[in-house]
């Protein structure tokens, strides 16, 4: 059962690392907005040293420190954990003080849900001894936030949708292949709060885009085309496959209504900087996810192309 009776903890603390991810297929909508099911499969990479490192431990009340500051019980982020930590207190009055640091630069454009509910649940692991497997710590932190699920793994990963109204054949897995040669550029062109949560923007494409209708069937598409990419070591199939993924989310989110539009100038031209560099022949790709930030993927050899392009760029080796 996966949410046995959870037992006291069996240390003073517990502590754990989970690595921020980028998909390359995304996770667009869900099937079940409790549990968190999505209704495509989603493949991702994991950013190496990047991410979030979790303590937790028992406490009069529930405290959150979020990057060594105590946040405010109204605080959404706050809300979103204490209802999370709902779900594993062994009695109705124990509480929790959790310290969470995200290691990347809080402005870089990364999603820190996803690494941060999986360095949660890793946390509550050690500190509750459970031992549990891979698989039903992807599970439980999919409850949090589901590209979460991806980020209990180093490399690619893939979050294999399932079937089941119960979940419990939803979640990620790695795939074993290691490309040390790729690079991830972030460009942060904004660091202000999206203006449409995921949630949100998921739950209003799937009501009211009719583009939405082919979005399974383009991501079941992009995954095969992503595995076989990945089995090949062939980049420039990689590439154009996330870029070409990314685009065709943004296509259904822009179908919305009403429109949900997360792109500001700066990204469109950053978008024609890449393809420039694409017809000069460099192959850099873009990703981009529910926000205006740029995520570029290419290989080691052309990173001083890329820096002399956006010097700013945040270069990340996901197999560090
Ligand atoms: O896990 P959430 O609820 O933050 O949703 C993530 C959605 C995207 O970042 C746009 C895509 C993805 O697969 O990460």
């Amino acid at each position: 059962m996966l949410l046995e009776p959870f037992k006291q903890p069996q240390k003073e603390t517990g502590f754990a690392f989970a690595p921020s991810n980028i998909a390359l297929c995304k996770y667009w909508g869900k099937r079940d907005q409790e549990l968190n099911l999505p209704i495509n499969s989603s493949l991702s990479i994991s950013l190496g040293h990047l991410g979030t490192q979790t303590r937790t431990s028992q406490s009069d009340e529930d405290i959150i420190f979020l990057n060594k500051k105590r946040i405010d019980k109204d605080n959404p982020f706050a809300i979103q954990l204490v209802q999370y930590l709902d779900l594993f207190r062994p009695t109705a009055k124990f509480c929790f003080k959790i310290e969470t640091f995200n290691n990347f630069p809080t402005a870089a454009g990364l999603a820190s849900s996803a690494s941060g509910f999986a360095a949660l649940v890793k946390a509550l692991d050690d500190f509750f001894g459970w031992a549990c497997d891979n698989k039903t710590l992807s599970i439980l932190a999919r409850l949090g936030s589901g590209s979460a699920s991806r980020s209990i793994y180093k490399g690619f990963v893939i979050w294999n949708r399932g079937e089941k109204e119960n979940g419990l054949d939803s979640f990620a897995e790695r795939l074993s292949v290691t490309w040390p040669e790729l690079r991830i550029a972030v460009i942060t062109l904004s660091s202000k709060t999206k203006p449409v949560s995921s949630r949100e923007g998921m739950k209003k494409t799937i009501e009211t885009s009719i583009l939405y209708k082919s979005w399974p069937e383009k991501a079941a598409l992009d995954i095969n085309r992503l595995k076989k990419a990945i089995q090949n070591k062939n980049f420039s199939s990689l590439g154009q496959t996330a870029e070409s993924n990314a685009l065709a989310m943004h296509a259904t989110m822009i179908d919305t209504n009403p429109p949900i539009f997360y792109w500001l100038p700066e990204t469109i031209s950053t978008f024609h900087t890449i393809w420039e560099l694409r017809r000069q022949g460099f192959a850099f790709y873009f990703t981009i996810d529910a926000g205006p930030n740029v995520k570029v993927i290419f290989q080691e050899n052309d990173q001083n192309r890329l820096l002399t392009e956006f010097p700013k760029a945040e270069i990340i080796k996901p197999f560090d």
